[in-house]
């Protein structure tokens, strides 16, 4: 290890663990969720991923909210790239020896080489497309297929997404012998509310799994690495847990803020998180964020970061001095509504809404509303 930015905490026994889980429950995917930034991403291609290549599983990732309008065409998409890179090897060498060669010319001068294996074509329709691609795929690669889907709440989002949701579950009861399934997502509450609008409660598709945040190891890492950089010095563990959890356990920033701490020498790391609440570069990033939102939904999103219920008549008085009139508690709600959709506002379980980040709700506290005009 040379860099901070190298330390990574594997956790190779959580993904065998989740493995276990859906082999026990054929058809059911697993859903975990857990808060932005935390490292649900990385856990699928860093842990996951090898887990299931070690089981002789093939790994599929699709990224939903990448492509928020239409996100059964993602998972098609990551599916039959996975069955190129089966079927057609990557190159042109490759390519020609799985093509059986038909005719050589008399004096090797015309080389004919045969039909590609040729198949009857996917059909057109996404939702049947994704069952076939399923049993295509698995029967290419002579393995199970793990399906992960990053990001699922997009589906709470789009249009058809109970729809899809439904076709998601048919085919995964259907091909429960080579498909398994893993979810992931930030927000449960969207994909709850849209599950028990379709009639069915979340728990009865997915098995529901609070995914953890990372422990003492990645921390002990930045330690140990911290007093190899300066010799004599150390950073306490508890003060680096402190801290961890203070920023919401986001193993990036947590990284960044060692990182700045050691550029320095310095050694108090809750000092080095009030440095940071006023980095030019954080406040830079946090106006960012604010940017597109009118001040009515600034004032909104004040008033849950002070934690104080936004539909209590002492709260729709605050925000009546933003404009001239009360608000109604519609329009309140769809404040709170943009502002969820932004992702910087989140429903915990059955918990208050409250700012997604808890940093970035340490610096709305510190800012009144004329400093964010
Ligand atoms: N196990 C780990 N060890 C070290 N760093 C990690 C680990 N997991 C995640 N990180 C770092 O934390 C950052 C956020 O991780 P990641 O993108 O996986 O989070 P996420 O939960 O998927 O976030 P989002 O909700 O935005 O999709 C990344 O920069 C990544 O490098
Ligand atoms: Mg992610």
């Amino acid at each position: 290890m040379t860099t901070f930015d190298d330390i990574e905490e594997r956790r190779p026994a959580l993904a065998r663990s989740y493995l276990e889980l859906i082999k026990a429950q054929p058809g059911r995917p697993l859903a975990m969720f857990a808060p932005r930034r935390v490292g649900k991403t990385h856990f699928l291609d860093h842990d996951l991923a090898p887990a299931a290549r070690q089981l002789k599983w093939l790994p599929v990732y699709a990224d939903l909210w990448l492509q928020k309008s239409a996100p059964l065409e993602a998972i098609n998409h990551a599916l039959e790239e996975a069955l190129d890179d089966v079927t057609v090897p990557r190159t042109k060498a490759g390519q020609l020896a799985k093509t059986a060669v038909k005719k050589i010319g008399a004096l090797g001068a015309s080389v004919d080489l045969g039909d590609a294996p040729a198949r009857r074509p996917l059909p057109a329709a996404p939702e049947l497309r994704l069952d076939a691609l399923v049993v295509r795929l698995a029967a290419a690669a002579n393995k199970p297929i793990l399906l992960m889907l990053d990001e699922i709440q997009a589906l709470g989002d789009v249009a058809d997404g109970a729809r899809i949701i439904a076709t998601l579950r048919a085919v995964l009861h259907k091909r429960r012998d080579v498909l398994k399934s893993v979810f992931t997502g930030s927000s449960q509450e969207a994909m709850v509310r849209m599950l028990s609008t379709a009639g069915s409660p979340m728990y009865q598709f997915a098995q529901l799994l609070d995914f953890p945040v990372l422990g003492d190891e990645f921390l002990q890492q930045l330690a140990d690495h911290y007093a190899q950089v300066h010799p004599g010095k150390s950073l306490p563990l508890a003060d680096l847990r402190r801290v961890f959890a203070r920023i919401g356990f986001k193993p990036r920033l947590m990284r960044d803020l060692v990182k700045s701490l050691s550029a320095e020498g310095l050694t108090d790391v809750d000092a080095g998180v009030k440095r940071f609440l006023l980095d030019d570069r954080q406040v830079a990033g946090w106006s960012a964020l604010l940017q597109p939102h009118d001040l009515f939904d600034r004032a909104v999103l004040l008033v849950l970061a002070r934690g104080v219920p936004p539909l209590g008549r002492e709260t729709l008085d605050t925000l009546a001095k933003v404009q001239s009139v009360r608000p109604t508690v519609a329009k309140v709600r769809a404040a709170i509504e943009r502002l969820r959709r932004a992702g910087l506002v989140t429903r915990a379980g059955s918990g208050p809404t409250a700012i997604d980040d808890p940093l970035f709700a340490e610096y709305l506290q510190s800012r009144t509303l004329d400093q964010l005009r």
